[in-house]
């Protein structure tokens, strides 16, 4: 098979890797990629997000499956115009991508099948939001309505701090007209993922990450600063509560509406007291998560996704191992504030790389045969072992082999999860 795969960062670096070691796989295409993907990829310098791009490139090259990466080309409507075209596509369409791209549609789509989720409010202006704020008191959660990089969600723990997370939100910033105001959850977090058809699930993998910059979850918010599967915390119990209040009854509210999802389902919740509840929706893998789902599934990998495009889930079963894995991100120092690019990193070429050991590249770039960082998050550091513990120490033993000065990492990946292994 020809496989296309859109986006260029270390998910999909994981992605393409896992697709590669699959006989299966004929050609691979990832556009636009980075240099860790050059090394076992064609990389193609489109734009993933231009609809006509996409299909010239899928046409030119004879396309039999496309596997978009990122949730921004499925929000802009690229996954229907492939379909359009006649395209085998894994991710959903821009109706169903609702799900991460609206907190007030996946809300409703909650309260339409009776997920447990937080309480909500919607608003679309600041006075009454103001107002509502002070009324249910602190803590409380203000999100930006639509996409917003993972930027748009305030945790505040002070009224005030609520007001000024919605006057920042109305001030225009993220680009929305629209709050949604929720209770506050506390818990911990873990993440499932879930391959949907539109009429089959299958999960493939629990996930923790770590968002925080700093060691022992301190600094601003991040994309993700590293990442281990599975969760300690999504026992099978959970899984199977998850998958009967959630992802089942939110699924068959999707296709009641006439728009089934297919595609990856990042869904993030919520654990307290053997009980989940819904945080959020999203559309696609995770990035680090991915990392580490893929360094455990392996050459799978590629036929699940392809069963989930062909709509053949239910014939479908995982080859679970009894394994573990951790990714630890290199981020380029100043990161998620400003930084800068350019810098070279050294030390990547007598690295190992097999099943249990790979430096997946999140934002390099090649110049003149040096490796120079182009991005925030950098490198992800990933290992795989028997135990979380050797899983850790494998990707630290990557991290630490990597010669990058102006790079940094977290040393604490792992730290909920390691002292119960
Ligand atoms: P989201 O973009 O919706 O995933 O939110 C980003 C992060 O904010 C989540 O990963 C949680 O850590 C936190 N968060 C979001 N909603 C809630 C909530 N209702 N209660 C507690 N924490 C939340
Ligand atoms: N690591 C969180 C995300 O991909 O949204």
């Amino acid at each position: 098979m020809n496989i296309l795969i859109l986006g260029g960062g270390g998910r999909e670096h994981a992605l393409a890797w896992a697709v590669r070691q699959n006989p299966k796989c004929d050609r691979l295409i990832v556009a636009p990629g980075n240099a860790g993907i050059a090394a076992i990829a064609e990389c193609a310098a489109i734009d993933p997000l231009s609809r006509a791009e996409v299909l010239e490139l899928a046409q030119e090259n004879a396309v039999d499956l496309v596997i978009v990466g990122p949730e921004a080309p499925l929000a802009a409507g690229v996954s229907d115009a492939l379909r359009d075209a006649g395209f085998l596509v894994f991710g959903p369409s821009q109706a169903a991508a609702q799900l991460e791209a609206s907190k007030t549609f996946t809300k409703e789509v909650c309260d339409a099948c009776g997920a447990p989720t937080a309480a909500w409010a919607r608003f679309t202006e600041a006075g009454p939001a103001r107002d509502y704020v002070t009324a249910q008191g602190a803590p409380i959660v203000v999100k930006a309505d639509g996409l917003a990089a993972g930027k748009g969600v305030t945790v505040a723990e002070t009224v005030q701090q609520a007001h000024q997370a919605i006057d920042q939100i109305f001030s225009g910033e993220f680009g929305d007209t629209s709050v949604v105001i929720e209770e506050f959850m506390a818990g911990e977090e873990a993440s499932f993922f879930v391959l949907c058809d539109g009429s089959d699930c299958l999960p493939i993998g629990t996930a923790q990450d770590h968002k925080r910059v700093g060691d022992g979850d301190t600094g601003p918010n991040t994309g993700g600063m590293g990442a281990y599967s599975p969760a300690p915390v999504m026992d099978e119990t959970i899984q199977a509560q998850v998958m009967d209040r959630i992802v089942q009854p939110s699924m068959a509210e999707m296709a009641r509406r006439g728009t089934p999802f297919q595609g990856v389902l990042f869904v993030g919740l919520m654990i307290a007291d053997g009980q989940a509840r819904l945080v959020e929706y999203n559309v696609r893998f995770g990035d680090p998560e991915c990392q580490v789902l893929m360094m455990r599934l392996g050459a799978q990998a590629m036929d699940l996704i392809h069963a989930c495009a062909e709509g053949r889930l239910k014939d479908m079963t995982v080859n679970w191992a009894d394994d573990h894995a951790l990714t630890v991100v290199l981020a380029a120092r100043g990161y998620p504030d400003d930084y800068q690019k350019g810098s070279q990193i050294n030390g990547l070429d007598n690295l190992p790389e097999d099943s249990f050991n790979m430096v997946f590249h999140a934002g390099t770039v090649e110049k003149d045969g040096k490796i120079l960082a182009n991005g925030g998050r950098v490198l992800a550091a990933t290992g795989r072992g028997a135990t979380l513990p050797e899983a850790h120490q494998r990707a630290y033993a990557l991290a630490d082999a990597i010669d990058w000065p102006e790079g940094f990492c977290r040393r604490d990946i792992g730290w909920r999860a390691l002292p119960k292994a």
